[in-house]
């Protein structure tokens, strides 16, 4: 019998080929995270392991995938029987402030804006700061705090709508308009200031915001002009910072 994680899990599996995912965020996260050549890295929020998989296959050392739903991690898991890759796979909460070893890389790609409060988003910090060697990198996804998109139909032509007011703390649900695609997440919208306040109370340093990018088969696929509206304004955002 199929339960709710199966389906989400199945949907987020989905979603990873999807042109958007594929031509700006693999492709601006990559850029960011640069070579991994026999490091080894926590993907923390891994979800069914898109990253961690694609992590590993880029020639990290080892690999582990944690993420708080027991759905995700058995979907996880399955991939990893089905086609091993060597990835290992935890279930833990990122907000707990508990380091999950000691890696010298750390990725989290859209974990930070799931906090629901100020408190939320700093154990999820500690937690990844505790998680890398001194010197490590973070390489992370969230919600791109400087745009403050308030038409949902904005992002339409990129397959959703984004539901938010764009304020300090606000619910901002993402909803699929894909036929083939249904599902709805509801996150929260944080501040620049707040991201930042909360890494670097976690001893964070050098954060750098990168510059969205769209890989060149996207731009050869869609054109320059198709991707214009959304690089005024990506939902999501790339950043790094050190430990
Ligand atoms: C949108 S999915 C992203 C999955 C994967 N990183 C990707 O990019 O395909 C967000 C994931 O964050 C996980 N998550 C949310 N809050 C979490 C927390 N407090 N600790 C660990 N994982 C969390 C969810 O269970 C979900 O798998």
């Amino acid at each position: 019998m199929i339960n709710q994680y199966d389906v989400l899990a199945k949907i987020t599996e989905a979603t990873a080929e999807a042109p958007l995912r594929k031509h700006f965020e693999e492709f601006t996260f990559f850029q960011a995270l640069g070579d991994i050549t026999g490091r080894s890295v926590l993907d923390v929020a891994c979800g069914t392991g898109v990253y961690s998989r694609r992590i590993k296959q880029r020639g990290a050392g080892r690999v582990v995938g944690v993420d708080s739903s027991e759905g995700m991690i058995a979907y996880a898991r399955h991939l990893e029987h089905q086609a091993p890759l060597g990835i290992e796979y935890v279930v833990q909460d990122a907000a707990s402030g508990r380091a999950l070893g000691v890696f010298d890389v750390v990725t989290a790609t859209y974990l930070l804006h799931y906090a629901s409060s100020i408190q939320q988003m700093q154990g999820m910090c500690a937690t990844l700061r505790r998680s890398l060697a001194p010197g490590g990198r973070l390489v992370s996804i969230c919600l791109n705090p400087d745009a403050r998109v308030t038409e949902p139909a904005y992002y339409r032509p990129y397959g959703f709508e984004l539901r938010s007011r764009g304020q300090e703390g606000d619910e901002a649900k993402l909803v699929s308009v894909l036929p083939e695609m249904p599902f709805s997440v509801t996150a929260w919208y944080w501040s620049r200031r707040t991201y930042e306040a909360a890494l670097q109370s976690a001893g964070f340093r050098d954060i750098v915001w990168c510059a969205p990018e769209i890989a060149p088969e996207g731009l050869a696929a869609f054109g320059a002009e198709h991707w214009q509206d959304y690089l005024r304004a990506p939902h999501a955002a790339v950043f790094t910072c050190t430990a």
